[in-house]
């Protein structure tokens, strides 16, 4: 019985050793494992029938040897897959291999990650805002009653609301309503970043969207000034675009913030010769910012004439193009491969 074993063995390797392919590879497992006429499988079966002090030797022999088989045919077989030496698949080994792409972050999200990072050195605590406001948080608690100009400027999507919400929902025009939320909960010092998605109801052209992100950075407590805020926008900047930008800083007007000023960038679309970016004027707008106004301590509930703070927002979309030179902000939510490739 052992040399029948043996002899299976060496026909089985054999056979292995000179399949072509997975089909024949099939049929050697048949003719030697297979459950009903396998010829190591009728050994098997009939070991029973041997004297008993032969079985062990030969019931363990036989084990053994279907499991070399199995491992042989298994390893033919990966081999055969894998266009091996004995593969009957013509494969020409030396042809390039098919390049992968691999995707990237897009550049709003690279710049909200680096504006985050930003602020979070120089000792801001980073959140994120809410998408959806109520009119009382978006407007009222910043200064901007019902009826007010300066709700015009910030039209925007309303969100039905239920018939006993006290104040309507709409989708948040700036992070501003920020200031708010984070006042309520907190008492000075405060220095915080929040970014966010906004939405406006915007005619678009190459400078305006109606789906932007803004940066809101605020910092309260006692004796902070305009220097501090001037400082804060510079740090930031030079760290952003490590060199020189020019900018230029203008008296504006927020309800929010009282004295308010914006923040423009020379044109760096154009050098400042004028374009489209910029409505020929070359200068960019790029954030508003302020002290912020005694009426919003008040709708917090902070003591009267306590606290001083800065705050200012900022466009990222805008950054983005001021950064990579992005001649119209409509690229950036266009989802074309062959722009958001290039960064
Ligand atoms: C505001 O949104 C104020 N909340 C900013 C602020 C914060 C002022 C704190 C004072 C204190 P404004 O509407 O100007 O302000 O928008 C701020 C910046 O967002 C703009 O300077 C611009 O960079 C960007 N931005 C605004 N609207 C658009 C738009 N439609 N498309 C692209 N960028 C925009």
């Amino acid at each position: 019985m052992i040399s029948k074993i043996n002899e299976i063995k060496e026909q089985a390797l054999k056979d292995i050793s000179g399949a072509k392919n997975a089909l024949s590879l099939d049929n050697v497992w048949k003719k030697y494992l297979g459950r009903r006429d396998g010829k190591l499988t009728k050994v098997l079966r009939n070991v029973k029938k041997l004297p008993i002090e032969e079985r062990p030797k030969v019931g363990e022999l036989a084990n053994t040897v279907r499991q070399e088989i199995i491992l042989e045919i298994n390893k033919t077989k990966a081999s055969l897959s894998s266009g091996g030496s004995n593969s009957s698949i013509d494969i020409d080994r030396t042809l390039p291999g098919k390049n992968i792409k691999f995707g990237h972050l897009h550049p709003l999200t690279q710049m909200r990650f680096n504006v985050a990072q930003i602020f979070s050195s120089l000792g801001f605590e980073v959140l994120e805002s809410n998408e959806i406001e109520t009119e009382y948080y978006n407007f009222e608690a910043l200064n901007i009653p019902k009826g007010h100009p300066a709700r015009d400027m910030w039209d925007t999507f309303f969100i039905e609301s239920k018939k006993n919400q006290k104040s309507k929902l709409l989708l948040q025009t700036h992070t501003s309503p920020m200031q708010i939320h984070v006042m309520e909960k907190r008492k000075p010092p405060l220095k915080v970043c929040v970014i966010g998605k906004c939405f406006r109801n915007e005619a678009t052209d190459a400078s305006h969207e109606h789906t932007i992100y803004q940066l809101e950075a605020f910092s309260v407590g006692k004796e902070i000034s305009v220097a501090n805020l001037i400082h804060t926008l510079k740090s930031f900047l030079g760290l952003l675009f490590k060199k020189e930008v020019e900018v230029r800083l203008r008296p504006s007007y927020f309800p929010f913030t009282e004295p308010s000023f914006e923040m423009d960038f020379k044109c760096l679309n154009c050098n400042g010769s004028g374009c489209q970016v910029c409505g020929q004027t070359g200068w960019v707008e790029i954030l508003g910012c302020g002290m912020i106004h005694p009426k919003v301590y008040e709708a917090v509930g902070y003591p009267k004439n306590t606290y001083t703070g800065f705050a200012f927002g900022v466009g990222l979309d805008r950054l983005v193009m001021m950064k990579h030179q992005i001649d119209d902000i409509r690229w950036l939510h266009s989802g074309d491969l062959r722009f958001i490739r290039q960064f």
